[in-house]
């Protein structure tokens, strides 16, 4: 039985005080939240807040990257011991926006999960496929080719240690939903890949689906048999939308 796990990513949004709001908000509502795991991920300088505001709470939090070096003369990057250090639990890898804007490679998402896995944190890892590679039919190529940078060079054994997000960036922040159905499908499909190196990983990695998850489409989503959680963008920003799809989970 795979936990349902909903997760905010808040991008690059708020302030220290909205980021204290959001967070009060989501502490507030999160007793409602029954049967989903309940998950943050801020951008980085508010990190701290989380690790404070958290404490004693259910609520874990994690990052929107992680750097692939360890330590050492990289400007602007933020290694995993500096999460651990902050008590994340997640790291977002791999995520389209960062694979548009920062030029990431599925070779460097690889070795950035291999680095996150080793410090002990768990990455998200994001595939998926833009509308022109759904269009041409080739969304099983792409998401496979974003699985497979991590299974073939990581192993099942590392992949059991993440977890998977579905995001077909043309439902990105778009108000445009995959249907339950498109989205079992390639998630069924994800799955079916991984069973072919390890049934056991296979049937216990949780996958989910990212891309304008709502509080209204968020309960027929998680119904799908193959999809275990959201990761949430735009609606992660607002407590009481984030606590209406954590309920549904
Ligand atoms: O990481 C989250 C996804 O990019 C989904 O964003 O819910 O705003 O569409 P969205």
């Amino acid at each position: 039985m795979r936990q349902p796990l909903i997760a905010g990513n808040w991008k690059m949004n708020g302030s220290k005080a909205e980021t204290v709001e959001l967070l009060n908000g989501i502490k507030a509502g999160i007793g409602e939240v029954t049967a989903s795991e309940v998950a943050v991920c801020p951008p980085f300088p508010y990190l701290y807040l989380a690790e404070d505001m958290l404490k004693g709470t259910a609520i874990r939090y994690g990052s929107q990257d992680c750097s692939r070096e360890e330590s050492g003369a990289f400007t602007g990057q933020v290694s995993a011991a500096m999460l651990q250090d902050f008590g994340c639990t997640y790291a977002i890898l791999g995520h389209s926006e960062r694979r548009l804007f920062n030029a990431e490679t599925d070779a460097i998402i690889a070795r950035k999960y291999a680095v996150v896995v080793s410090h002990g944190l768990t990455p998200i890892l994001c595939v998926g496929e833009t509308l022109e590679e759904r269009e041409q039919g080739k969304t099983e190529e792409v998401v496979a080719r974003h699985l497979d940078a991590v299974l073939e060079s990581a192993g099942a054994e590392a992949l059991a240690k993440g977890v998977i997000a579905y995001e077909p960036v043309w439902a990105i922040g778009t108000g445009v939903t995959a249907t339950p159905e498109q989205a079992q499908e390639v998630h069924a499909f994800l799955r079916e890949r991984i069973a072919k190196k390890s049934a056991e990983v296979a049937a216990g990695v949780r996958i989910l689906y990212g891309g304008s998850m709502k509080p209204g489409n968020a309960l027929e989503l998680m119904a799908q048999a193959d999809i275990d959680g959201g990761l949430i963008g735009g609606a992660a920003l607002k407590a009481a939308d984030f606590l209406a799809i954590c309920k549904a989970g």
